[in-house]
């Protein structure tokens, strides 16, 4: 248990007028949590502070050697005014397997789902009201040791930071057009796929650039060996629904395992579906989309929710995704996973917890 010293601000901000124009992670709160470890202390001094500028030596590694990892996750208020979480100890326990891998020391699972509880409590005013927002939680921890040479740090700082905010991607739930990326990779076995390591987004963005230049709203990436089979789309894991069964990347290193990705496997399983998890060549899901088997394809993520997805061009290919428009299946898995964590569906799964009312 975390003995968290609470210093709030003298200077609070205006909260934003018109939560329709909120946008994605743009607006910061009052306030911020913050960590520090020392090598043969541990980590100390919990605190929350008013967000403000860190201020850091210019040698220090993450600037070099971009030790570092974060995390996504969401606060919701209800309709009868309670602020929640959604099953933030997946994001604590990924965290803690994203570290390992960045030689990062953990933090306890308990403790960061604390931190985070105690920040959204200090910022509930902060969680939007309207249909579809909430509060976009972003935890992340960097190395702070001082100096050129290349090894793990022995000083860390973990920080949460928290922005009202509406839909990640413009088009809101209105379907997106993906490009199959036949050029970069994101992810090879061994590397650091499987973590949210700042790394991994910094590699992808020239793919993405690219993309969006002509239009689309993300890539899709193919596996980082052959560039045969899908992988994920960086801000989103990936679902195709071919011939009444679903089919999305196993998580076996390359991939981020999602906990909206885990979480719409366990609803889709609840509702009969066969869920494969595995490789699923893109030559295979163009040519159910050529006749006529591609049904649904759909992105999840914290972020991303569940956003379908209308058009996949690959090489000179490309195939239309249920007539342009959201799917059923996606339609249903979007309203009963947003439905649980506004609380407008009955949590059967134990996937909430409340931190405080409204
Ligand atoms: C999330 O869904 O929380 C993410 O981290 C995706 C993206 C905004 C990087």
């Amino acid at each position: 248990m975390l003995d968290i010293k609470i210093t709030k601000t003298t200077a609070p901000k205006a909260k934003p007028a018109d939560e329709s124009k909120l946008g994605f992670g743009k607006i910061s709160t009052d306030h911020m949590f913050l960590m520090d470890y020392t090598l043969g202390k541990g980590w100390h001094d919990p605190r929350i502070v008013p967000y403000a500028p860190f201020e850091l030596d210019p040698a220090c590694v993450i600037f070099h050697y971009a030790q570092e990892l974060f995390e996504g996750l969401k606060a919701y208020r209800t309709a009868d005014n309670k602020i929640q979480l959604f099953r933030p100890e997946c994001n604590g326990k990924r965290m803690q397997d994203s570290s390992e891998r960045m030689c990062i020391p953990t933090i306890p699972v308990d403790d960061f789902v604390q931190a985070v509880a105690a920040l959204v409590e200090v910022e509930k005013d902060w969680v939007p009201h309207s249909e579809g927002s909430s509060l976009y939680i972003r935890p992340f921890v960097f190395a702070t040791d001082v100096g050129m040479g290349v090894h793990a740090s022995h000083h860390y700082t973990f920080c949460i930071i928290c922005f009202p905010s509406g839909a990640y991607y413009a088009e809101g739930i209105d379907p997106v057009r993906i490009y199959v990326e036949d050029e970069y990779i994101r992810a090879a076995p061994g590397l650091t796929g499987f973590t949210k390591c700042g790394g991994n987004y910094a590699g992808s963005l020239l793919a993405g650039e690219k993309a969006a230049q002509k239009g689309f709203a993300q890539v899709l990436w193919l596996d980082g060996i052959e560039k045969k089979y899908v992988e994920e789309v960086g801000a989103m894991n990936i679902m195709f629904k071919i011939d009444g069964k679903v089919y999305t990347a196993a998580c076996e290193g390359t991939v981020l395992p999602g906990v909206t990705r885990r979480s719409i496997i366990e609803l889709l399983r609840d509702w009969g579906y066969e869920v494969i998890e595995g490789k699923l060549a893109i030559q295979t899901i163009m040519e159910a989309g050529h006749t006529g088997k591609l049904e649904e394809v759909f992105g999840t993520g914290t972020a991303a929710v569940v956003s379908p997805v209308k058009e996949l061009v690959w090489k000179d290919d490309s195939v239309t995704i249920s007539g342009g428009k959201i799917g059923p299946v996606t339609q249903k898995l979007y309203d009963t996973l947003t439905g649980i964590q506004w609380g407008k569906v009955e949590d059967t799964k134990g996937w909430i917890v409340p931190v405080c009312e409204g």
